[in-house]
């Protein structure tokens, strides 16, 4: 009903404009005022956190693609060797896992199947198995070793949005949590990531109220067949995301690439007027990857493609090489896809709309997949 969706035409509109509640609630009680993590929750002993060797996490969809950014985040905070997998294909292929392995398993709802055989298949070998999860009491959690909920509240939409971003928030505070519980190196750039975290619900906010453009440009493109999305390092995961987005809601083939392999392949298929949605990292930090995307956009803006270009408010490099350009805050590099995704998912459920797509149940999908 109308009251159920909270004024909104879908619950995907309702749930999209959720989310910095639920990044704030996720994020919420889990930091002390001395800015250290509080996750007494995830009742594996501390002992055994610091002789872990190696993480595996497993998932699939959109929280695989959370899992593809919280590699680059433990690796990155805790220098423990990561690895993300999806779910369906994990246990297919004798996976060496012991002691010593910590297994992550992502689920908004905790009943998919391929997560819960992948965790399953994880604990017979001795792994310890951490679920971030968004469904209380559900199957994942109840069979893992321990659970960090994430608090988005009830997802309806079958396109998942305020559970992945608060997937992303408890990926990295786990990550950041093992990098306190070790000592990590890190720690000067983890308090300053734990600042940013605070205000990050914020920006969120901010990305949301100016939507109005994205949502005018893709109406205008809803009698296109493709689109195309490119990003680097936490970016790629982030084009993955939005193309998922794209064939779930416009049912419009949509890719995702690396941007670093369009010349080893798809810059073949750009085309005049082609859309390609790029994923600009923060000119600063890690800068070089950013000179890189913006020599990617000028090449597939010379052979004729139609720039969507995202990018941090005053990155001035990208605007003479954007047909249309989306701003979005400065974060540090790490959590750039809270605040990156975000035009995405509007951009996907205004197609969605355009082309009379049913957005809360789109076609051949369901909610949650409970078989293999
Ligand atoms: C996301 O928009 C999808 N509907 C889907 O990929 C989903 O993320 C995937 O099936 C995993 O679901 P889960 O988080 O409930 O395990």
């Amino acid at each position: 009903s109308a009251a159920e969706k909270g004024g909104y035409d879908y619950f995907m509109l309702k749930e999209i404009a959720e989310q910095p509640k639920a990044v704030a609630d996720t994020l919420l009680g889990r930091i002390d005022a001395a800015g250290s993590l509080t996750l007494d929750e995830v009742r594996i002993p501390v002992s055994v956190l610091r002789e872990v060797d190696k993480v595996v996490i497993v998932a699939c969809g959109t929280a695989y693609h959370a899992g593809m950014i919280a590699k680059l985040a433990i690796e990155h905070w805790t220098r423990i060797p990561c690895e993300t997998e999806l779910a369906s294909e994990f246990r297919y292929r004798d996976p060496i896992l012991d002691r010593r392995t910590l297994v992550i398993a992502i689920s908004q709802s905790g009943e998919t199947m391929d997560t819960l055989m992948a965790l399953r298949h994880a604990r017979e070998q001795g792994a310890k198995v951490l679920a971030i999860c968004n469904t209380n009491g559900s199957t994942i959690p109840r069979e893992s070793d321990a659970v960090l909920y994430t608090h988005a509240g009830p997802e309806v939409a079958v396109a998942s949005t305020k559970a992945f971003l608060t997937q992303l928030v408890a990926c990295y505070l786990v990550a950041l949590y093992l990098g306190q519980v070790r000592g990590t190196k890190w720690g000067d750039e983890i308090r300053a990531v734990i600042r940013d975290l605070a205000s990050i619900a914020q920006d969120v906010d901010q990305v949301l109220e100016t939507m109005e453009p994205v949502r005018e440009l893709a109406r205008s493109l809803a009698g296109k067949n493709t689109v195309l999305f490119l990003g680097r390092h936490v970016g790629y995961p982030v084009a993955l995301e939005g193309a998922l987005k794209l064939k779930e809601l416009a049912y419009m083939h949509a890719e995702g690439f690396a941007a670093g392999e369009l010349k080893h392949g798809p810059i073949a298929l750009i085309e005049p007027d082609l859309p390609v949605v790029v994923v600009v990292p923060s000119p600063r930090g890690r800068s070089v990857l950013h000179d890189k995307i913006v020599s990617n956009i000028q090449e597939i803006r010379a052979r004729g493609a139609r720039t969507i270009v995202i990018a941090e408010v005053g990155d001035e490099a990208v605007v003479p090489y954007a047909d249309h350009l989306i701003r979005i805050p400065a974060t540090p590099t790490l959590l750039q896809p809270l605040v990156a995704t975000v035009p995405l998912q509007v951009f996907a459920c205004e197609l969605a709309t355009a082309r009379g797509n049913e957005v809360d149940q789109p076609r051949n999908l369901a909610k949650s997949v409970t078989v293999e």
